[in-house]
């Protein structure tokens, strides 16, 4: 073999090699590609639609918890696109409105709270969920510390001082659960009270959702409550108790078959 033959086999060698290697290259983008596709397939379909529960009372499993875990149960048995997240606002270190105007300096005006604290995430995720449901004890005739506090944060960003109007990111099914020693006919609760105005125009106007002469505590006998009669207690809630649950189990299937049906 000459000089020139070795050279040019070695040069159809390199071609040769430069080439397979450029169409190994092709398959392997053609497969990123076909993956990439794939996934944002299944995101399309999929579809996600978000119900945020926000829990404002201080008891993990009384009757707060009970009815809003009855609620996403509920919610939950529509559809597998529906995603139930539930918030404990006393798991959470965080703030009521700090006045800092933030939200409404000019050109950077905001109707989600900028104040960077625990509840920043929740506020954020609450802007673009399908469905806002809100639980609490009523305390001294109203809603916890807690759900006050949270609800500032939730609420001042909406409200435009320009022309007083509400205006939350995007409107949503809203629910309002109370639970209360009073009755239907004696109760001194005030609900959600001015903040009720606030949610229907910013976000629409709410359903409320009410358990009446609940359980205070397991055993009525172990603790100063001669105020109330055990018995009479018990029988309220022999008749009504489960039907309060079964009212939340509903009221979360028809918010999120609402949802599904948008
Ligand atoms: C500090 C405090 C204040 C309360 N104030 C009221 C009240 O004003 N009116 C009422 O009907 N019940 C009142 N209750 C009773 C609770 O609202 C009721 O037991 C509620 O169902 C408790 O919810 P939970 O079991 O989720 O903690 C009060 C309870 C506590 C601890």
């Amino acid at each position: 073999m000459t000089k020139m033959d070795f050279m040019r086999k070695r040069v159809f060698f390199l071609f040769t090699m430069m080439v397979m290697a450029l169409m190994v290259g092709c398959v392997n983008h053609d497969k990123t590609t076909e993956s990439v596709v794939d996934n944002s397939k299944e995101t399309n379909t999929k579809h996600m639609k978000t119900i945020m529960i926000i829990d404002g009372g201080p008891r993990k499993n009384f009757n707060t918890a009970s009815m809003l875990q009855k609620f996403a149960e509920g919610a939950s048995s529509v559809s597998d696109q529906i995603e139930v997240k539930t918030v404990r606002l006393y798991d959470l270190d965080y703030k009521g409105c700090m006045s800092c105007m933030a939200c409404k300096v000019k050109g950077k005006a905001s109707n989600v709270c900028k104040y960077k604290d625990a509840l920043t995430p929740i506020l954020e995720e609450i802007a673009q969920a399908d469905g806002l449901v809100l639980g609490s004890p009523i305390y001294f005739g109203d809603v916890t510390g807690q759900m006050r506090t949270f609800l500032e944060r939730l609420a001042f960003p909406w409200l435009s001082y320009n022309d007083y109007s509400l205006t939350a990111p995007k409107r949503m099914p809203v629910v309002l659960v109370e639970t209360m020693n009073g009755t239907p006919e004696r109760n001194n609760s005030n609900g959600y009270g001015s903040m009720e105005h606030c949610i229907a125009g910013a976000l629409g106007e709410p359903e409320r959702l009410i358990a009446y002469n609940t359980y205070q505590v397991k055993d009525y006998s172990r603790y100063e409550l001669a105020g109330f009669s055990e018995e009479a207690k018990r029988r309220y809630r022999d008749e009504h108790w489960e039907e309060d649950l079964q009212r939340a189990f509903e009221a979360g299937k028809r918010m999120a078959e609402g949802i599904m049906a948008l």
